[in-house]
């Protein structure tokens, strides 16, 4: 490929350049400890329309600011609840996205026109490490939507970064590659612009952390699509990237058949004929192979994956959200 985005390892040098190119207006891709964004200056309106060109997303679609600190907060924002400052202080640098009341700086083209903003402050070396030589050129902050195409599976290493925007991206973009990513789920999305906090999207920062946290209580209403399995109800607000999806087939909690994929806990065996694609030993494990192990089946051409899902109230909440819109 002529235009192939630069591939780096994740010196300091290759870090300071990346900095420089957002500077400039080129897109970075970087790794988080969720997944891995694609990320422009979240005050250049020209590099973030590229962002929605390379994905493919609809415009109007917001997106998440990330910056590296909490001192580089203020400017985003209007105000901020006492229950939000609680969580900023737990969970920050964390898997965690707050949706604020938004200041001048974070524009309807960040936005998509809401009067909020979603920030994030990532736990992961080099992403701090390329928003701190940002934010000393002068950065507010960079925008950074999961790595994918509009409607794909979140890319969780670099590679799967190229496989999904190696044809859109040109060689002034580049690609940083930091390993997998230590969780696999993109962060909780929490509203908190109410009285009490609200989860858009289920995450590592689970309901009982958050509730621990603040020491109000999450309401838990049941989801038309769940009723009976005392799920979450989760409003996406401004959401309609909500496939997750491989080319696959994915079916959950039925019994595999022959040539299939398969990808369930490791004490649950594989039937004969079954290509197992992961066999995690923890729910955390569960949500880090999730992703890749969906990949594995397209690169495989499955036509169907099987997925016996993990129960329970933490990230297993997560992992069944991403599973049931993989499946629809
Ligand atoms: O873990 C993550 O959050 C990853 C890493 C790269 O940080 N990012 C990520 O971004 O998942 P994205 O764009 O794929 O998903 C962010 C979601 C979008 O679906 C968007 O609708 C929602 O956050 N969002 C962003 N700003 C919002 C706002 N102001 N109000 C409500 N939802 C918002
Ligand atoms: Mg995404």
């Amino acid at each position: 490929m002529s235009n192939s985005p630069f591939l780096s390892n994740c010196a300091a040098e290759t870090i300071d350049d990346g900095a420089a190119a957002l500077k400039a207006g080129y897109l970075v891709a970087f790794p988080t400890e969720t997944v891995y964004g694609l990320g422009a200056d979240a005050t250049n309106p020209i590099a973030v329309a590229r962002i929605y060109e390379v994905k493919g997303r609809p415009s109007d679609h917001p997106l998440i600011v990330h910056i590296a600190d909490l001192k580089y907060l203020d400017q985003w924002i209007a105000d901020m609840p006492e229950y939000a400052i609680a969580l900023a202080r737990d969970y920050w640098p964390g898997p965690m996205t707050l949706i604020l009341k938004r200041s001048e700086l974070a524009k309807d083209f960040i936005t998509g026109n809401q009067n909020t903003v979603a920030i994030r402050i990532p736990d992961n070396s080099i992403a701090l490490g390329l928003l701190e030589a940002f934010h000393k050129l002068g950065g507010a902050g960079i925008a950074a939507p999961s790595a994918n195409r509009f409607g794909q599976v979140s890319p969780t290493t670099a590679s799967a970064v190229l496989e999904e925007l190696g044809d859109y991206l040109t060689e002034e973009d580049s690609v940083l590659d930091g390993g997998p990513s230590a969780v696999g789920l993109e962060s909780t999305i929490i509203d908190c612009t109410g009285t009490s906090p609200r989860i858009l999207r289920p995450g590592a920062i689970t309901v009982a952390m958050i509730e621990k946290t603040t020491r109000l209580e999450i309401s838990k209403v049941l989801d038309e699509e769940t009723i009976g399995t005392n799920e979450l109800h989760i409003r996406f607000s401004g959401s309609l990237e909500n496939h997750y999806s491989p080319k696959a087939k994915v079916l959950l909690d039925q019994q595999p058949v022959t040539g299939s994929g398969y990808i369930a806990l490791t004490e649950i065996p594989t039937p004969p004929g079954v290509i197992r694609l992961a066999a995690p030993k923890s729910v955390e494990e569960f949500a880090q192979v999730l992703y890749e192990a969906l990949r594995a089946g397209d690169h495989q051409n499955l036509t169907a994956i099987y997925v016996s899902q993990p129960t329970g109230d933490d990230l297993a909440i997560a992992i069944r959200d991403r599973l049931l819109k993989a499946s629809n």
